[in-house]
């Protein structure tokens, strides 16, 4: 495993050999932030393909029995506008991964599909963090989740926030509406916000594969994406596999 800090301030790139290896190491932490927290811990989740592997193992007896499941409470960074128990809600692939086989279902906190519309999610779904936090206003002292996954699309888009598209630069509102993708597939969203995904002890991004490499070529050559804006108040981790890794990367 190696470990460089990239040229955007307190951005760390972890370089670990394959997808198997990128799972472990994002487990490990998990882990490390539950640990650190003794009290009631938040996660984020992320959809798409790239956390399915560690989702997985997180439900294996060996990560399972590591898990204090009754006091980590379980949230999405974005989802797909689509029915709850569709194959394509992000949620829905979490719960099928591991959470309905080890986490109590309060600690679980989808973004509600059945609803008008995916502003009318939005607003709800705020509400839910905010009552979750205790306040409707961030306090920079202190972060709604202990650690954000996140993963990046091939236009530099993370969470549902794309390129040049309004909620990137949403400035008060936690979680808002996207009435069109970007990319496949193409249906609204609801994602959660720059500064709701930024307040957080930790945020991981799991990047694997070749064809991550452009993209990931573009982020570290600092590149203005919604997936370089993405901040951490506290750490950000970009974890990368050697395929999805640029063949100059130096380790800086
Ligand atoms: C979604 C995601 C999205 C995802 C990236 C990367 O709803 O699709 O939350 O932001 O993380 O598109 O997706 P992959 O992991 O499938 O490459």
């Amino acid at each position: 495993m190696a470990a460089s800090d990239n040229r955007q301030v307190n951005t760390k790139v972890i370089a670990v050999s394959d997808s198997s290896a990128l799972a472990k190491a994002a487990a490990e932490r998990v882990m490390t932030r539950i640990v650190a927290n003794g009290g009631r811990v938040a996660i984020c989740l992320t959809g798409g393909s790239s956390p399915k592997q560690l989702y997985r193992l997180l439900a294996t007896d060996a990560w399972r029995s590591r898990i204090p499941w009754n006091r980590v409470h379980w949230f999405i960074g974005d989802e797909r506008f689509v029915p709850a128990d569709d194959p394509l809600n992000n949620m829905a692939m979490a719960r099928l991964a591991f959470l309905d086989l080890c986490a109590p279902a309060c600690n679980i906190h989808p973004i509600q599909t059945d609803t008008g519309s995916p502003e009318q999610a939005a607003f709800h779904y705020e509400s839910e963090l905010q009552s979750f936090y205790g306040a409707d206003q961030l306090d920079p002292a202190r972060p709604l989740f202990d650690l954000v996954l996140m993963g990046v699309g091939p236009d530099g888009h993370t969470a549902s926030l794309f390129p040049d598209y309004p909620a990137v630069e949403e400035t008060e509102r936690w979680v808002v509406g996207v009435p069109k993708a970007h990319v496949e597939p193409f249906v609204p969203r609801v994602t959660l916000t720059l500064p709701a995904l930024g307040s957080c002890r930790e945020m991981l991004f799991e990047v694997s594969g070749p064809d991550k490499r452009a993209i990931l070529t573009r982020m570290l050559d600092g590149e203005n994406l919604p997936a370089s804006r993405a901040r951490s108040m506290g750490e950000t981790i970009w974890l990368v596999d050697t395929a999805a890794l640029p063949e100059d990367f130096s380790g800086q």
